[in-house]
């Protein structure tokens, strides 16, 4: 089938080279310029593991194109999909300005019938607007060119998102139409060959699905860090109590890890989101309210423990920041818990060393005019440091050498924000250690 990706980001980047592996082909547009011009040289502008091959072999192939001019995708396509970023507006709303704008040059630039597929996040109600943008556009050509909306949110998750595309736990698509539905059948059968994965259903329901999934995910992990702090007040282990809870099969153990917060470029926006899309319809979200400020709070809870063992002012005190990303396996910095700790280390006089393998680059962008030194190597961030605090669990720093870090550092401290350790293995090393979650 011919396939229309708008937007080259982390979702339309992968979407667009696992459907041009299935044998499709794929036009991909951005309107970042430098963007496309390094994608045809092949130079992928993301850490994803795998896409750089697949977009390599692919555009070999003649499977997989790319473009800034939407019309060259337009003209081919039989489905066009719109992954362009829904980025958090002021008032904590999804911002739609670049949906929108995708929606009217669709409008502007389509030749033929099209199915138009929203993946980005959007709020419930949103192909409707699409809808009636693309109609205006058309309108105002005297086009009779038909089209139809659908939805197809994205659940890939970052760091896993080849697997997940093209092993997808579901497929959920939202469509009014029994041809579009059937045309999304169509090109999602090869990712759910062995068993049927692919989800139908109404429109708004598909759009509801992608902000309930993340709301779900947000409030399993308030969950766990609201119990690790009480672990805390009342000398329990969090530790412990997660293998205890997680063993009940109606809880399980996914999604229970405790930790500094939830970051990353869809949590926070998305559910920030439904409680402006909630209140927006007149219901308080008192739930989704509480997850998000129990977030808020746990951002800070690594440097809580630097203030309890270090006090407040930290001049002079030099601080090896483990991690950088908002999770392992990505290079997106996007309200990572790494961002607020260095500023708060930063004003209240401390130094910062910071090591990330694969982030560093989007950490200088998102750490403009700061004065972090950043190291190429764990230890190197090590010298003179009077504290190691871990903030993303990368393979890498699950089993460190503790010795040749105890002769490098000033102060033996170790703030575990992943509780990687265990208690006895650091002790054992002479280091002092803390926890999230652990008296
Ligand atoms: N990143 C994730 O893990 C993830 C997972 C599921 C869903 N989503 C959702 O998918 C959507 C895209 O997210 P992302 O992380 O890929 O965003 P991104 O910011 O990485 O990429 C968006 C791309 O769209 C391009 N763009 C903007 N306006 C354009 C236009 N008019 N025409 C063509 N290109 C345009 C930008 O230049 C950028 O390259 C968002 O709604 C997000 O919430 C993201």
């Amino acid at each position: 089938m011919k396939v229309g990706i708008i937007g080259s980001g982390y979702v339309g980047l992968v979407a667009a080279a696992c459907f041009a592996e299935m044998g499709n082909k794929v036009i991909c547009v951005d309107v970042d310029q430098k963007k496309i011009e390094n994608l045809k040289k092949g130079i992928v502008p993301i850490y994803e593991p795998g896409i750089e091959q697949l977009v390599l072999e692919n555009q070999k192939k003649g499977t997989l194109y790319f473009t800034t001019n939407i019309k060259d995708s337009l003209d081919e396509a039989k489905v066009v999909f719109i992954a362009v970023g829904t980025p958090m507006g002021d008032d904590g709303s999804a911002d739609l300005k670049f949906v929108l704008q995708v929606a009217k040059d669709i409008g502007n630039k389509m030749s033929h019938h099209l199915v138009v597929v929203d993946k980005s996040t959007v709020p419930v109600g949103t192909a409707d607007l699409v809808k009636e943008i693309i109609q205006r556009a058309l309108s105002d050509r005297n086009s009779d060119l038909t089209f139809d909306v659908v939805s197809n949110p994205e659940f890939l998750k970052e760091g896993a998102a080849i697997d997940d595309f093209m092993r997808p736990d579901r497929v959920v698509v939202g469509a009014s139409n029994s041809d579009s539905m059937n045309l999304m059948k169509e090109l999602y059968a090869p990712f759910t060959f062995n068993h049927d994965r692919f989800i139908g259903m109404d429109i708004r329901s598909a759009e509801m699905t992608k902000y309930a999934a993340n709301a779900m995910l947000a409030t399993k992990i308030s969950f766990i860090n609201e119990m690790a702090n009480i672990c805390e007040h009342v000398g329990a282990d969090i530790n412990e109590v997660r293998i205890g809870i997680g063993s009940d099969k109606r809880i399980g153990y996914q999604f229970i890890y405790p930790g500094c917060g939830y970051g990353g470029s869809c949590f926070p926006k998305d559910v920030k989101a439904l409680v402006n899309i909630a209140q927006g319809s007149g219901y308080t979200p008192q739930l989704i309210l509480s997850v998000e400020k129990v977030n808020d709070d746990q951002k800070n809870i690594l440097f809580k423990k630097i203030v309890s063992r270090f006090g407040t002012d930290l001049h002079d005190k030099s601080f090896a920041i483990w991690g950088l990303s908002f999770k392992p396996g990505t290079d997106d910095m996007r309200e990572a818990p790494s961002i607020s700790l260095i500023k708060s280390i930063l004003s209240a006089g401390g130094k910062v060393n910071a090591y990330d393998p694969k982030a560093i680059d989007q950490a200088k962008f998102y750490l403009k005019d700061l004065d972090v030194k950043y190291c190429s190597d764990k230890y190197e961030s090590l010298k003179n440091a009077d504290a190691i605090v871990l903030v993303t669990e990368w393979k890498e720093f699950r089993s460190p050498d503790f010795e040749k870090m105890a002769e490098i550092m000033n102060n033996k401290v170790l703030i575990d924000g992943r509780n990687q350790f265990s208690a006895n293995q650091i002790n054992k090393h002479g280091f002092e250690y803390f926890q999230i979650g652990v008296k």
